[in-house]
């Protein structure tokens, strides 16, 4: 534990900025290699160039200025919290990546450093209420005189800033303005909410024990060894998708986590012999702190790919991808013709006039969500019914892949990104395999 000055809880907070208050990354780089490199091919640093998050931001203001709504830094606060606090961007509707580039680095970078490392207090987590159109309430309390504060209770001084310890950086609430979203009260992206009372939480396991593991190293470069420094890539799901080569270190802690993410069971086979099925019934159980996927759910696919062989024939088939790289679910395939026993793990939002679905609903004009996400702590079971040829005999086998990737194909060719809709990798979580024997 550490010396945490007496004061620290009531201290002031800033409420207006200038982009000069925050440093660049740039600055911290000589004496934080390690630091500023695995933030560096984090998604945080991605946040504000995120190809995706750009063409969505302007969809989504388009959108909302044809029902007459302002969106204004909805988007920006999270993504590039220092041209929120300073009002940097105008022209939301049109903003490119070469306005961007255009911009400060602080404001290039966006989730930088001193965004969190200039927080003198927990934030609260966000909400925002449409119809008193009041979109930019995300909470930063920071203070910007230099001080740069974390978890090290005995920093060595160095000449370019003040160093202070603070116990809310090893906490969940921490990082709770920007990943816990509410609307109108309605849960969007609600990952704090969903650790909130699990085990995880009653066992120590908050957000930085998963996202930012420990490691031995020196937290600056003439500094001490020290063997509790926090890795800065914060593996999730995503990987950098403006370029045909992300991060190799920062692909692999991603891998690593999804690894480890879910499992799936074959907990059950059997044959129906008076309609002649095959009956199968799997079971995915979730191991991470929060639900599978979490977050922007809507955008992700979690699902089963399952086939059923007959002799080396194929006769079932379900979870494949098609010519176009994308799964049959209801938005390729509304009318569920093509694979109707498909297994998605996601969900679905809906707005006000029961529009549903990804190309016609975001986070900002929702008023409910279907879930269909992996339960925190808790498992899903699903049934398949597999037709058999008639008076079938012999051996069957079923292989079960879990997958995942971050955005269905589909999606991004709907935003116009179509290099970026063939980068997105696929990651098998899980996979089992299983025979069973017919007789007649
Ligand atoms: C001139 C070198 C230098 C520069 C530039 C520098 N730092 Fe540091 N920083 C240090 C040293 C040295 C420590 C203490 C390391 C130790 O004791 O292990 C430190 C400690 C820290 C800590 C830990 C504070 C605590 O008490 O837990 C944070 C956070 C930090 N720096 C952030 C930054 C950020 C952000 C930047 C860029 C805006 C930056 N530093 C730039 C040298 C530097
Ligand atoms: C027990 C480990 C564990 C804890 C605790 C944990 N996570 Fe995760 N997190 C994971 C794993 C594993 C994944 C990848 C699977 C997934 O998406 O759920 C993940 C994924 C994510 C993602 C990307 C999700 C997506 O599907 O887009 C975000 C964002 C995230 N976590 C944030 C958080 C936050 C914020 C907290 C604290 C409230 C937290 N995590 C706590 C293990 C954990
Ligand atoms: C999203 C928020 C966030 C960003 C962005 C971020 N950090 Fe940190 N950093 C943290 C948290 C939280 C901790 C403490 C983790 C804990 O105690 O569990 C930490 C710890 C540190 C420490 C103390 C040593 C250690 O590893 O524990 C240093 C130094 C540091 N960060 C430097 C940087 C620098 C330099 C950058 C930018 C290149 C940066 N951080 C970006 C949240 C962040
Ligand atoms: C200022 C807002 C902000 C804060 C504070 C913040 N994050 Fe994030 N985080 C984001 C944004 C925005 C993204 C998504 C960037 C993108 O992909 O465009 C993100 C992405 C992530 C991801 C990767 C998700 C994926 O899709 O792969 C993880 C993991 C994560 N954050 C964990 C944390 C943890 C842990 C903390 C607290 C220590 C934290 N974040 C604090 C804004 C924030
Ligand atoms: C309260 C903070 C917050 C607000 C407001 C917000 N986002 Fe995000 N956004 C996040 C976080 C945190 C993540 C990472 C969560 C995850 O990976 O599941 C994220 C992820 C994303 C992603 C996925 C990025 C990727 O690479 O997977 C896109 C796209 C995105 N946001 C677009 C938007 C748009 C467009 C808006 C405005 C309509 C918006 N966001 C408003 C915090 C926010």
């Amino acid at each position: 534990m550490g010396k945490e000055k007496a004061d620290i809880q009531s201290r002031p907070y800033q409420t207006e900025f200038k982009v000069e208050d925050f440093s660049s990354a740039e600055d911290c780089k000589s004496c934080h290699p390690t630091h500023f490199a695995e933030w560096a091919s984090s998604m945080h640093a991605y946040s504000a160039k995120d190809p995706v998050w750009l063409k969505l931001q302007q969809h989504e203001q388009a959108v909302h200025v044809e029902k007459g709504i302002e969106l204004g830094d909805f988007c920006v606060q999270c993504h590039s919290p220092v041209a929120a606090l300073t009002d940097a961007i105008t022209n939301h509707e049109s903003f490119s990546l070469s306005d961007l580039e255009a911009l400060p680095l602080q404001i290039q970078e966006g989730v930088t450093c001193d965004i969190c490392h200039m927080a003198t207090h927990i934030p609260e987590p966000t909400n925002v209420i449409t119809e008193e159109q009041s979109f930019e309430t995300t909470d930063f309390k920071l203070f910007t005189d230099g001080t740069r504060y974390s978890i090290l209770n005995d920093p060595i001084e160095n000449e370019y800033h003040a160093s202070e310890y603070h116990s809310g950086y090893d906490k969940s609430e921490f990082c709770q303005n920007c990943h816990n979203l509410s609307v109108n009260g309605v849960d969007a992206e609600v990952t704090q909410f969903e650790w909130e009372g699990t085990a995880f939480q009653a066992m120590g396991n908050e957000c930085q024990t998963c996202h930012m593991q420990t490691y031995e190293g020196r937290a600056a470069t003439d500094g001490p060894l020290r063997s509790d420094l926090h890795r800065h890539f914060f593996p999730g799901v995503d990987v950098q998708l403006n370029t045909a080569n992300p991060d190799p270190e920062h692909y692999s802690a991603v891998e690593a986590l999804l690894l480890e993410a879910a499992e799936v069971y074959i907990n059950d086979i059997y044959h129906d012999s008076l309609i002649n099925t095959l009956n199968l019934s799997l079971i995915i159980s979730n191991n991470v702190g929060h639900k599978f996927p979490t977050g922007t759910t809507f955008a992700r696919q979690l699902w089963i790919e399952l086939s059923c062989k007959v002799n080396e024939n194929i006769i079932f088939s379900s979870g494949f991808l098609n010519e176009n790289g994308d799964v049959s679910d209801f938005y390729v395939d509304p009318d569920r013709e093509i694979d109707p026993q498909l297994q998605m793990f996601n969900t679905v939002l809906y707005n006000a006039e029961g529009d549903s679905g990804l190309l016609n609903v975001g986070v900002s004009d929702m008023v409910k969500l279907s879930d269909y996400t992996l339960p925190v702590s808790g498992s899903k079971s699903v049934h398949y019914t597999v037709p058999l040829p008639d008076n079938f005999e012999g051996n069957t086998t079923t292989s079960v892949r879990l997958l995942f990737r971050s955005f269905p194909p589909f999606y991004l060719r709907f935003l116009g990104l179509n290099t970026e809709a063939e980068r997105i990798p696929i990651f098998e979580i899980d996979q089992k395999t299983a025979q069973f024997v017919i007789s007649q």
